[in-house]
């Protein structure tokens, strides 16, 4: 009878200290990244309030969710390792747009360097070019933007993105595709709807058509873009 006693006891103290240390274990948000993004809603108009739970919720890891939505995830450290904004905040009473920011799109966003996977949309800039602090991304394996981002692909930041997946589908991107896309962990590849020109780089020529002139989503766009999978420069 002691002996069960002391067993469910023990196995009590062992479960108490598990929850304990699940507890500790949850990520709270890191300073760095939670004012980076604070500093980037200064730049955002929110006039829904769609974002208000920035201002009120400290933890920046479980800022916006619902069953189907995670704005934000983050690692054992509490540094964002993904961001989720456009897609999924429809159910919220929209829109959020970037103000005109000197022309530069989303430059406290450099600042989230544990970042893995950027997915924004909807959060349109009105012509601005990607901000040159990118290049502290140095994790970032998954971009999707659809933001009207404009100007050429910096090759800077093309260098700096360990890329796997690449959607910039319907922006307003221009000039050459760069030979630093040519990576071989990207796998998927999405530039339609944007006014890209010249011939397409050799080793991008294992992409289909589609990656560069899709029309399912918009206008395919890209209408100087030639050689393979395209037909060839004239
Ligand atoms: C970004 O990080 C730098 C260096 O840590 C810091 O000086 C700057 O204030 C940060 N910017 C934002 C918007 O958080
Ligand atoms: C990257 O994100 C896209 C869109 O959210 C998703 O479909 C895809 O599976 C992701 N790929 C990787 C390698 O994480
Ligand atoms: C590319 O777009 C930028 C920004 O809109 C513009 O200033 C520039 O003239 C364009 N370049 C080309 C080659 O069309
Ligand atoms: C995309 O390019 C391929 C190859 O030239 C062509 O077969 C296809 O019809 C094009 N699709 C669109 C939507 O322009």
């Amino acid at each position: 009878m002691a002996m069960a006693v002391a067993r469910v006891q023990s196995l009590f103290v062992t479960t108490i200290l598990f929850l304990g240390h699940c507890i500790a274990a949850a990520p709270i948000c890191d300073a760095r990244d939670r004012n980076a993004l604070l500093t980037w809603k200064q730049e955002l108009a929110d006039p829904y309030g769609t974002l208000s739970d920035w201002d009120t919720n400290p933890d920046c890891c479980t800022w916006l969710q619902t069953r189907q939505y995670r704005m934000t995830t983050c690692d054992s450290a509490g540094r964002i390792t993904s961001l989720i904004m456009g897609k999924g905040l429809e159910y919220k009473p929209g829109p959020v747009y970037q103000k005109a920011n000197g022309g530069v799109y989303g430059a406290p966003i450099g600042n989230l360097t544990q970042l893995k996977k950027l997915d924004l949309r909807t959060i349109y800039s009105g012509g601005a070019t990607l901000s040159s602090t990118w290049v502290k991304l140095t994790k970032l394996s998954n971009l999707t933007l659809d933001v009207l981002v404009a100007g050429p692909l910096p090759v800077a930041l093309l260098k700096a993105w360990p890329l796997q997946y690449l959607d910039l589908t319907n922006n307003d991107l221009n000039g050459t595709l760069p030979v630093e896309l040519c990576k071989s962990t990207l796998t998927i590849l999405k530039l339609s709807g944007n006014v890209f020109t010249g011939p397409i780089p050799r080793c991008l020529s294992r992409f289909p058509a589609s990656s560069f002139n899709d029309s399912s989503t918009g206008p395919s766009g890209n209408e100087g873009l030639c050689n393979p999978p395209l037909p060839p420069c004239s």
